[in-house]
């Protein structure tokens, strides 16, 4: 592929359809999603792209049963205790972004515990959003701002449209393209500073079924996306 995205968003829908449509309970389109997030990381990093982000729990999911709620956050456990490591080795970065209240203390150190873990490993950044809001993420972020304001740490004129990611949960560069599986149209909350000029790929494919196949179609419609940020055609 000639043109690779530096900065590759995936909201990961349709576990529990998936399930649904086996018979299966819900927590068993997770168990299978997170099987499909393992593969997706690995094809990123070898195809190149430089930071995935994906949607993991929105702040909105604790409108969920106990039981699934529970289960995801144990899933998340599990993932970055065990599986996890292996799947990064010495080459992937994992981050966190999202609000720590009200998390667990067992979720909070298995998070702390990865991004200890993997902090010197440069190939890819894997930008885990857990408990997650992008409305939320803009609000805490004008609330440092408004910190730094007060305490002379930033002055005005230097605050902008670039110097804002630096008070985002993680510094990242914008996304380039934003994919969302199991059928939606929509940005449901997710990394909506950093989706300013994504170029926006929805499958119908549910998550758990969503493969390398599927993901170089999503690589290949990014490929043929004319960027013009603005900018008129020549
Ligand atoms: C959306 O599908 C998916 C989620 C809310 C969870 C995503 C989790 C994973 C892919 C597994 C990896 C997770 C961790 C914590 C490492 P949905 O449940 O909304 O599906 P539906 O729209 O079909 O009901």
């Amino acid at each position: 592929m000639n043109k690779i995205p530096t900065h590759v968003a995936v909201i990961m829908d349709g576990n529990g359809r998936w399930a649904k449509e086996r018979g299966l309970k819900r927590s068993e389109g997770h168990r299978e999603g997170a099987k499909t997030l393992e593969n997706l990381i690995l094809y990123a990093k070898k195809v190149g792209i430089k930071v995935l982000s994906v949607y993991t729990f929105s702040t909105d999911n604790f409108k969920r049963s106990q039981e699934e709620v529970d289960f995801l956050m144990n899933l998340l456990i599990l993932y970055f205790n065990e599986k996890l490591e292996k799947v990064c080795k010495e080459e992937v970065r994992v981050v966190f972004s999202g609000r720590k209240e009200p998390l667990r203390k067992d979720v909070l150190d298995a998070m702390q515990n990865i991004m200890e873990k993997t902090k010197n490993n440069t190939k890819c950044i894997l930008n885990v959003c857990f408990n997650y809001g992008g409305q939320e993420e803009i609000v805490d972020a004008s609330l440092k701002i408004h910190e730094d304001l007060v305490e002379h740490k930033l002055k005005k004129e230097d605050l902008n449209r670039e110097t804002f990611y630096h008070y985002l949960y993680q510094d990242l560069p914008p996304i380039d393209l934003l994919i969302r599986t199991g059928k939606e149209h929509r940005l449901s909350n997710f990394m909506l500073y950093q989706a300013f000029y994504a170029e926006l790929y929805f499958v119908d494919t549910y998550f758990p079924d969503f493969d390398d196949a599927c993901f170089d179609e999503a690589l290949r419609y990014y490929e043929s996306c004319n960027r013009r940020f603005g900018n008129a055609e020549d």
